[in-house]
């Protein structure tokens, strides 16, 4: 079994796009592999959230996870600040990271630039904090999006750097997490693109049918049809790429027929969609209700995670201790 390990940055709601997309992969990939999932919520403090709601957002983002379905007694759950032996280890690792390859870094020379006013020094090490998140566990693959690519190759070069300094084999290489099922891409609601946090195209999992119906009524269409048969522009493609997800075949096939022969409504269209839509989130939307207000479920899967991630954790931690050279008296 390879040992993966997926960090959660604590911000947003999830989404459609996520949900279908990289949540459902999670879901299925904890049981064909040994899954370490925690919260970054060390990571999130170089942008220097208010301590008011840093307990929220992670409590949220726990929450919409294992209404998902990541299981806490399949996969390990944490919080990244509930292990700091990731700390140690970023601090060994630190030793061992370069000025100029963080300085290079593409996310860290996009956040400088985005925020002039904060660029601190957790910013600049932001990669050997996530490395030492992934090889603290020793993890063999990482699911990774394209944005995260170059931190993991940086990942590797610090585990190979610590493995050639003390002429020892610790650390594996983490690879690439391929996905077995190609991710769905669902599109935005505004005509073109994809469904993203920052683009306000996006239906959430804990927004009300209310909500929903609204956000799929605003849907970007266009006239209609004037010759059977024509091509679909993109915005129409796009209701039909969501209802390919929500939808049942035979209430899809009923509106492309529609679309062929021209009697087709957008207006029908996109209630129909908004129903379906509806359909798929609402008990999702209940689940994460429940567990954010189940303080008692949510300390238990916390506090297993931690034991858990510990466990892990410290393993590495003194085994690497001995290989630096550090001796008890
Ligand atoms: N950097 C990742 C992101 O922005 C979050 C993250 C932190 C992570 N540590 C990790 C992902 C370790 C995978 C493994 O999304």
């Amino acid at each position: 079994m390879e040992i993966v390990v997926s960090g959660i940055r604590p911000t947003g709601n999830l989404h459609l796009g996520n949900y279908f997309g990289m949540v459902k992969n999670t879901v299925k990939m904890q049981h064909e592999n040994r899954c370490f999932f925690f919260i970054a919520d060390y990571h999130s403090l170089t942008t220097h959230p208010n301590p008011a709601d840093l307990h929220g957002r992670v409590r949220q983002v726990l929450s919409e996870y294992l209404a998902c379905g990541i299981d806490p007694d399949t996969a390990t759950l944490y919080l990244q600040s509930d292990v700091p032996e990731i700390a140690e280890l970023y601090l060994f690792l630190n030793m061992n990271a370069y000025l100029g390859e963080l300085e290079r870094t593409t996310s860290f020379k996009e956040k400088a630039r985005k925020q002039a006013e904060n660029i601190n020094a957790g910013l600049l090490t932001y990669p050997v904090l996530m490395a030492a998140d992934i090889i603290i566990h020793k993890a063999t693959r990482v699911p990774v999006g394209k944005d995260q690519v170059q931190h993991l190759e940086m990942t590797r070069n610090f585990a190979n750097r610590f493995n050639n300094m003390y002429k020892t084999e610790f650390f594996p290489e983490p690879q690439v997490y391929v996905y077995t099922k190609e991710a769905i891409k669902i599109p935005g609601l505004d005509g073109s693109g994809k469904m993203g946090k920052s683009e306000g195209n996006g239906i959430y999992l804990i927004d009300t049918d209310e909500q929903i119906r609204k956000k799929v009524m605003r849907a970007v269409t266009d006239s209609g049809p004037s010759q059977p048969n024509s091509e679909m522009p993109e915005s129409i493609q796009n209701i039909f790429t969501l209802m390919d997800v929500v939808s049942t075949p035979d209430t899809i096939s009923y509106f492309k027929d529609k679309y062929n022969d021209c009697s087709i409504r957008y207006g029908d269209l996109k209630k129909q969609l908004a129903e379906d839509i509806i359909k798929s989130v609402s008990p999702v939307r209940e689940r994460i209700t429940d567990i954010y207000n189940n303080t008692d479920y949510l300390h238990k899967v916390v506090q297993q995670g931690k034991d858990k991630a510990r466990e892990s954790a410290a393993k590495t931690v003194k085994e690497v201790r001995e290989i630096i050279g550090f001796k008890p008296f």
